[in-house]
């Protein structure tokens, strides 16, 4: 890890069980170069101490925002503006659910509020606490504000239950904040585009085809590339996702408008097309509601295929044109075909019959085919799209440099 040299991270920790891997996360970070602030909240105090903190970070550790020793040192408002980047490990359901709230009734919660800095949070709590639905949207909130989440991982729990909720390993969060200092270092210059999502092709004013896609893969690999550093741009088709500024999100509805929008924001260095864009349009949109009748025909035509329209441009090809294959058999055959067939540097395919993966699952499984490489394809295992989009970004960094 090179990029943590140097780096100042004001590292907040609030009061659960994993607050002890908090020690082995701030050992990693100082042994690799980083400057350590720590903010220890009310109830981490009761995990983990602040001399066993001050003697690993050979910093001071804050906790109190009354306390007049503190203010005179450093202000609440100095010490969110001294950090590179802010942590929070572990990050307790109450300190999220204050965070969405804006709510700032400690140390730890004022300093994130007046910090104009990122921030990262390591989730860890019960696996129930985990899957409520309180805390799926306090995430959401925290998220669109560009919050950036570590984990969690799943697994045996302190509590004795099985789920997810663990928080992430010491070793991984570290690397996470090094691969964000790398990619504001190296990656800046790219420009990323992405598809996302579905698009809906209208009969008539009131009706529409579509299909199964949410988008989920294709905002989970556009948040892992702004995470890295690119510029990135996401066109997407009709979803109920949300995403941070940080990210130009262009909003389509039909394949026509995307491929507009696709157009509008060439040239880009790469270009990753995970919609599940339609193949059909209705050759003539009804102007009017269509009236009951007992046989109806629909005369389609097909849709320009985005994808090849771009892999295939004279001027502005980008330099990595990576598309998606949802396939129910034959999956490497078929997608292979498509890496030909469309002009792909990489083809990645998903199992879309197994309903765990694919269409609509927080979780995924690809295989990656390339095309002018010794390796001929490389599958990435079960696990969340967020972790499967960082894997895949990382293999972009690697082929772009
Ligand atoms: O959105 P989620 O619920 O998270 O689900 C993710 C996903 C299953 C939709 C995603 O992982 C995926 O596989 N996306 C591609 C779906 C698809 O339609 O594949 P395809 O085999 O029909 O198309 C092949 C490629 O051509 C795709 O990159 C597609 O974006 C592109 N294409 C297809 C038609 C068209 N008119 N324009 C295109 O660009």
């Amino acid at each position: 890890m090179k990029n943590l040299s140097n780096k100042k991270i004001l590292f907040i920790i609030c009061g659960g069980i994993s607050a002890y891997k908090s020690l082995e996360t701030i050992r990693i970070l100082k042994k690799n170069g980083a400057i350590i602030k720590t903010i220890l909240t009310e109830s981490a105090k009761e995990f983990v101490t602040p001399l066993s903190i001050t003697s690993l970070s050979q910093g001071k550790v804050y906790y109190n925002l009354f306390s007049v020793e503190n203010e005179a040192e450093m202000d609440h408002i100095s010490l969110s503006r001294w950090a590179d980047v802010i942590l929070i490990a572990p990050a307790t359901a109450n300190t999220i659910s204050k965070l969405a709230q804006g709510i700032t009734n400690d140390l730890a919660s004022t300093v994130v509020l007046a910090s104009d800095k990122d921030i990262f949070l390591a989730p860890a709590m019960n696996v129930r606490m985990w899957e409520h639905l309180t805390t799926k949207l306090n995430l959401k909130k925290i998220e669109e504000f560009g919050y950036k989440t570590i984990g969690p991982e799943i697994g045996d729990m302190a509590c004795g239950e099985y789920g997810e909720g663990k928080m992430s390993e010491p070793l991984k969060i570290a690397k996470e904040i090094d691969d964000y200092f790398l990619g504001k270092i190296n990656n800046k210059k790219f420009k990323a585009l992405i598809t996302a999502g579905p698009t809906n092709e209208y009969i008539d004013p009131v009706r529409f085809i579509t299909n199964k896609s949410s988008g989920k893969q294709g905002y989970e690999l556009a948040k892992s590339l702004s995470k890295k550093g690119f510029d990135t741009t996401l066109i997407s088709g009709p979803t109920n996702l949300k995403i941070n500024d940080e990210i130009n999100l262009i909003k389509v509805e039909t394949a026509d408008e995307m491929l507009i929008a696709t157009q509008e924001n060439l040239p880009v260095d790469v270009a990753i097309f995970s919609a599940a864009v339609a193949d059909f349009k209705i050759n003539k949109t009804f102007k009017n509601k269509i009236k009951k009748q007992d046989n109806f025909n629909l005369n389609l035509e097909k849709n320009l295929d985005i994808l090849n329209y771009v892999s295939n441009h004279n001027s502005m090809r980008p330099k990595m044109v990576i598309g998606f294959a949802a396939e129910t058999n034959e999956i490497v055959k078929n997608a292979e075909e498509k890496l030909n067939k469309k002009n792909c540097d990489w083809i990645i395919s998903n199992d879309v019959s197994n309903k765990d993966i694919g269409f609509n699952s927080d979780y995924n499984e690809v295989t990656i085919h390339y095309k002018n490489k010794d390796l001929i394809r490389e599958k990435l295992s079960y696990k969340k799209k967020s972790e499967i989009s960082d894997e895949i970004v990382d293999r972009i960094i690697h082929q772009l440099k």
